[in-house]
């Protein structure tokens, strides 16, 4: 029998990847709904392709300029608007997994309804897990959901890890560590001086992998390597200083766990996310997914490198976010959010972003993050300390 699936986030990177997966195994996976904030276009061209029951657009407005195209075609795709719509489609009894490919904060309440719905959850927004670590993994657990991680990184260490490393003490002690690589990003190298100066064009541009604005940015920064520290600790639970990060500019190895015996596993691959798309789509099977064998003899060098924590502080606020516990991680996420916006206006250097992030750790207060509630207005204020900050810079 066919999965059904909901993607949530369809016209950005992961989702447009996700379906590109999905049509090339028709008979094994329908597509429930498709979720965008505000591209009405791109939606109604996957609605054409994909044929969802629902189609959820965020914006009121967006949705009634979809809802009068579709009425034009020979689609019956009913158009929802709104979060609680989002919500409905992560959590509709028909749905068996859910695409969490949402970007940034706003995928935190479809994806958590979807864990609390008992969904198999592909989660590649991992700003969701960052702010509600705790809060999510009990969701996820108390309602036998199941929780598969896209990112790429993520992914290969899920893959490396041996089966039941979380519920198995025996499988815990075999681990030494866990290796989290990253690609550097376009700046790698770099000086403070010349990143004060650098524009949004570059920093979204991205040696390796082709993303959405926000994670390209995040990845310039470091800041998505730590927001990917963080995300690991919940997903594998794990503590911080359990994992070493290394910058491999190649992204050839997504990552890699080392054993006790002194092996490595490394999971190796095209940067290309499809491949983890189709892994969390398939597991515990293997599926097609269109990327194209790993060339050795084109990529014959790998090299590895620690990361410049002077130039780029964002791996240790992070760290200290994570350590800090509570609502730390919430704020840092909401701070990395506001202040990433305001680079890509213009408003701020480059060098402002983990500065911003600092004082908001600093500035804002931090709770005990175990109910949705305090989680969610922890963002709030750390949104509203960024802003002012950056209104009073401009
Ligand atoms: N791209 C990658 O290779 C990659 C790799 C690993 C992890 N991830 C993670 O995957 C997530 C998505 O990244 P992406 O690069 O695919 O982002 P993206 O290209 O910017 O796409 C974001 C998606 O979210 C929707 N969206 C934006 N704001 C929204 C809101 N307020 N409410 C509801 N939906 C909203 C967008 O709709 P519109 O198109 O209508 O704006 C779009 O469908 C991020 O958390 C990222 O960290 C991405």
């Amino acid at each position: 029998m066919s999965q059904m699936i909901t993607v949530l986030g369809a016209t950005g990177s992961i989702g447009k990847s996700t379906l590109d997966v999905l049509a090339r195994h028709t008979d094994d996976y329908q597509v429930f709904a498709l979720t965008a904030n505000t591209q009405v276009d791109a939606l109604l061209q996957q609605c054409i392709e994909h044929r969802p029951q629902y189609a959820v657009m965020v914006d009121e407005k967006c949705a009634v300029q979809l809802r009068a195209k579709i009425a034009l075609s020979d689609l019956t795709t009913e158009v929802l608007s709104g979060v609680d719509a989002l919500c409905q489609v992560s959590s509709a009894s028909e749905v068996d997994q859910v695409m969490a490919a949402i970007v940034g904060a706003a995928g935190l309440l479809p994806t958590l309804s979807a864990a609390r719905a008992g969904k198999r959850v592909l989660l590649a927004n991992k700003e969701a897990l960052v702010m509600s670590g705790q809060l999510f993994m009990e969701a996820i657990k108390d309602n036998n959901a199941l929780l598969l991680p896209i990112d790429s990184e993520h992914n290969a260490i899920f893959q490396s890890l041996p089966v039941n490393f979380k519920d198995d003490p025996i499988a815990r002690k075999q681990v030494r560590n866990i290796l989290l690589t990253a690609s550097g990003g376009p700046f790698r190298g770099w000086t403070h001086e010349q990143l004060q100066r650098v524009t949004p064009a570059q920093a979204v541009k991205h040696p390796n992998w082709s993303m959405g604005q926000k994670i390209s940015v995040d990845s310039a920064s470091l800041m998505n390597k730590g927001l990917e520290l963080i995300e690991a600790c919940w997903l594998f639970d794990v503590k911080a200083k359990q994992i070493e990060v290394l910058v491999h500019p190649e992204s050839i190895v997504h990552s890699m766990v080392q054993y006790v015996d002194g092996s490595v596993l490394a999971q190796m691959g095209n940067p290309d996310m499809r491949t983890p798309i189709a892994y969390g789509l398939a597991w515990p099977n293997r599926i097609e997914s269109g990327v194209a064998s790993l060339d050795f003899l084109t990529h014959s060098q790998l090299n590895f490198e620690p990361p410049n924590h002077d130039v780029f502080p964002a791996l240790n606020l992070s760290r200290q976010a994570f350590d800090a516990g509570g609502t730390a991680a919430a704020i840092l996420n909401a701070a990395n959010e506001v202040a990433v916006a305001a680079f890509l206006r213009e408003q701020i250097p480059f060098t402002a972003i983990t500065d911003l992030v600092d004082a908001a750790l600093n500035g804002c207060e931090f709770e005990t993050a175990d109910n949705i509630e305090v989680i969610l207005a922890a963002d709030s204020s750390a949104r509203r300390f960024v802003q002012e900050k950056i209104t009073a810079w401009t």
